[in-house]
């Protein structure tokens, strides 16, 4: 039987830079009992052995342009799971976190009905650690919650409002911030 830890695993050494999460664990878990499902990753995701899938930073990762001060965070590549031959499919693809102080919202690239490239609100978050500093910058949101616009990605099974998993982001310092 296949399950989401088919996804390449990445090197036990390789840190987890870029955009951590496991999205929602009792859905990892429905797929796992799932048969036939499959999770998929592409453009340099990896997964850990816990099924964290990491997103990498895009070249431009932070942005301040915002003039209300909201920090974008930018990461790339897609996680697909799929399951019941094709019917379930779930893309979490080039996600976008926002932050206006501790509250954020995660955005993830999307097409709409007629293939027009859209943004979807998939998760509202507040961060409840961070540090910044010579290590880079680190933060993560345990209270990671279904947008109402994420509802339809899970082929409206869940609620607003729902508990999804807890995301980390770990950005290494740049030369430019050095
Ligand atoms: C042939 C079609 C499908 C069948 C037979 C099916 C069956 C099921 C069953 C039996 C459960 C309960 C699992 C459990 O608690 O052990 C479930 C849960 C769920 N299904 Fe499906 N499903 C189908 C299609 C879909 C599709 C298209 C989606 C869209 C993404 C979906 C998303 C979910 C989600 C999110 C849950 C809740 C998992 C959780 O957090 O507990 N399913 N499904």
């Amino acid at each position: 039987m296949s399950t989401p830890h088919d996804i390449p695993a990445a090197a036990p050494d390789s840190p987890s830079v870029g955009l951590r999460w496991a999205v929602k664990r009792s859905f990892l878990d429905y797929l796992a009992r799932t048969p036939g499902s499959r999770a998929y990753v592409a453009g340099g995701v990896t997964a850990n052995s816990v099924s964290e899938v990491t997103f990498p930073p895009a070249a431009d990762a932070v942005d301040q342009a915002d003039p209300s001060g909201a920090l974008v965070y930018r990461f790339q590549g897609e996680v697909r799971y799929i399951g019941h031959g094709g019917l379930l499919h779930v893309a979490i693809t080039d996600p976008i976190v926002t932050l206006a102080g501790d509250i954020g919202t995660l955005t993830i690239a999307s097409v709409d009905e007629e293939d027009r490239h859209v943004r979807v609100e998939l998760a509202t978050l507040t961060v409840s650690a961070r540090t910044a500093g010579d290590d880079g910058i680190s933060w993560e949101a345990t209270d990671v919650r279904l947008a109402p616009a994420g509802v339809a990605v899970f082929g409206d099974v869940y609620q607003a409002g729902e508990l999804m998993a807890p995301l980390y982001v770990y950005l290494p310092p740049t030369k430019s911030s050095a």
